[in-house]
């Protein structure tokens, strides 16, 4: 049985931590969701450390949107896990689209990421998704592309930490999700590859959906068994449509 979970990220939409504050005091009042559901938030990296201090002794989960590979050295500009760890942070987002996309990562450095994420025990966020629509045969061939090399340093008794967020690149960022159909075959084809990889060890990853989620389309893409939650972008950021997609995710998962 493998716990619901859904998140949101702010990327760098909201970089004052007045902005966040009521926010994140709003989540942490939806206790019996909390108990039910793992809710996590990543705020902006600059706004991390005072949204911690405010969310500290709540079950609302928190964390960053990418962090360095290397725990520690000469590696400017870059974010550690310890700093993350340090501030009670259990969540950690690795290989974003625009990640990918924008400042290079490639299969290789985001699996490092991975593997330290992992060893710091931290809820692993690994985003894959293909470029452009495809039919099945492809789609599987790309994700599994990208899962066996992402998941390549995972230790077996880590793969719990791991929840794979299935975001094909063409719906981020749009007015509306992936139809159900596409959203569901996918996820079924990445639990197929999770199997093949992992055999029985696979059961416990979860996997979730990421790319214009809303309250709008959240319970249809959840009403599946392979979907364990959602991960919410640009609809989230005004908290009561969060709190409504949590709520959906409740009656339909939880409880
Ligand atoms: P979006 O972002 O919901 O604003 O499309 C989702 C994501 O990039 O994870």
């Amino acid at each position: 049985m493998r716990k619901p979970i859904v998140g949101i990220s702010m990327k760098i939409y909201k970089n004052y931590p007045d902005e966040l504050i009521n926010y994140v005091e709003r989540l942490m009042e939806e206790k019996s969701i909390l108990d039910e559901i793992d809710v996590f938030i990543l705020p902006s990296m600059g706004t991390l450390y005072p949204i911690a201090n405010i969310i500290n002794n709540s079950s609302l989960m928190y964390g960053a949107q990418n962090i360095a590979p290397e725990a520690k050295g000469a590696l400017t500009g870059e974010y550690s896990v310890e700093s993350l760890c340090n501030i009670g942070g259990t969540v950690v987002e690795i290989g974003h689209a625009e990640r990918r996309q924008i400042f290079n990562e490639d299969d290789e450095m985001i699996a490092k990421k991975v593997k330290l994420a992992c060893e710091y025990n931290m809820t692993t966020l690994l985003c894959i998704g293909e470029d452009q629509k495809l039919q099945i045969n492809e789609r599987k061939e790309l994700l599994k592309k990208q899962l066996k090399s992402n998941l390549n340093l995972v230790e077996e008794n880590h793969l719990n930490k791991i929840v794979i967020a299935y975001e094909p690149v063409w719906a981020i960022g749009k007015d509306e999700a992936a139809s159900t159909n596409y959203i569901h075959s996918s996820h079924k084809i990445i639990r197929e590859i999770l199997y093949e990889l992992f055999q029985e060890e696979s059961y416990s990853i979860r996997i979730i959906y990421g790319g214009s989620v809303s309250a709008q389309n959240s319970a249809r893409i959840l009403d599946n068994k392979d979907t364990d939650g959602v991960f919410v972008g640009r609809f989230g950021h005004n908290v009561d449509n969060f709190i409504e997609i949590l709520e959906q995710t409740y009656s339909i998962k939880g409880g």
